[in-house]
């Protein structure tokens, strides 16, 4: 299965949160999903990548370019910074939202349009678990990695607590196909599968790490419709009537109210970082 945002633009045809947040996909990606939970998760692969000044990086499965940007801090005017997505909304966002000077590809991991060799560290934030084929896009990291290059690669999960809550709401609703998608993004969390996949596609000295990611996000409504319209889940949202939506919204902010403290709610997903390395070829 192949879950790509959605980038499909809905016209606002009430004054729900539905609506309130049915602009273009990227659009709310970049403007919810990034400050609350991409650029925590995104400072936690920095953490374990330690770009170093003139490095080269890439950055897979880029989004709108928030790793990307992150690099281009670290490695300064010496070093490079490229971001790649087959999303074109996406992309599109990603030049838009990041300084001149970063080149973007439209691709997929698994056959990426770049020469061997041409990077020191390939970064991947949150993306691996969307791969079709896992192993053949990091066969493609190692490959455009030099030697002595490292591809660091981060993804959440297991499924926490609130998303539990949220499936459960959308399983309720809409059925369990609606629910796939939330187990698609939580479900590359086991150290051992992860080194295995990452043996598999040749690299040397793999290191994983696990962690938590200390979360206030968004009240449970405005959470659950920001997710929802940034994700393949829009198009499941799209075919309910407004009273469906309606009951769909109300049983997630029952189920969400464990974890509401103030104006937000609060989590602490998972996080696996992986590392592996490139020695001489
Ligand atoms: C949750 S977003 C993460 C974006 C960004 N790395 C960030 O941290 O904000 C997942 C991204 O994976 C991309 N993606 C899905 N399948 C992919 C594939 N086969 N190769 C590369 N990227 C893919 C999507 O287009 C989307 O932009």
């Amino acid at each position: 299965m192949t879950i790509r945002p959605n980038t499909s633009t809905r016209p606002n045809t009430s004054t729900s949160l539905y609506a309130k947040y049915a602009a273009d996909a990227a659009r709310n990606y970049e403007d919810h999903f990034v400050p609350a939970i991409g650029t925590p998760f995104a400072r936690r692969l920095l953490a374990t990548a330690k770009l170093a000044p003139g490095e080269r990086v890439l950055d897979v499965a880029c989004g709108t370019g928030l790793a990307a940007r992150l690099a281009v801090e670290a490695v300064g005017p010496q070093g490079t910074v490229s971001g790649l997505d087959p999303t074109p909304g996406m992309l599109a966002m990603a030049r838009s939202a990041s300084p001149g000077g970063i080149d973007w590809y439209e691709a997929p991991a698994e056959a990426m349009p770049l020469p061997d060799a041409a990077f020191d560290v390939v970064l991947c934030s949150m993306g691996l678990q969307f791969f079709e084929d896992k192993e053949q896009g990091l066969r493609e990291m190692r490959r455009v990695l030099a030697p002595g290059g490292r591809a660091v690669v981060s993804t959440p999960g297991p499924t926490p607590p609130l998303f539990e809550a949220i499936d459960a709401a959308l399983t309720a609703h809409v059925g369990a196909d609606a629910s796939c998608f939330v187990h698609a993004v939580f479900s590359v969390h086991d150290p051992a599968e992860a080194r295995q996949l990452f043996t598999g596609a040749g690299f040397d000295d793999v290191e994983i790490e696990t962690g938590t990611v200390p979360l206030r996000v968004p009240p449970p409504a405005d959470l659950f419709w920001q997710y929802v319209q940034s994700t393949p889940l829009a198009a499941v949202a799209a075919g309910l009537d407004e009273a469906a939506r309606a009951a769909l919204e109300r049983d997630v902010v029952e189920r969400c109210q464990p974890f509401v403290d103030g104006d937000a709610t609060v989590m602490e997903p998972g996080v696996l970082v992986a590392t592996g390395r490139v020695s001489g070829r």
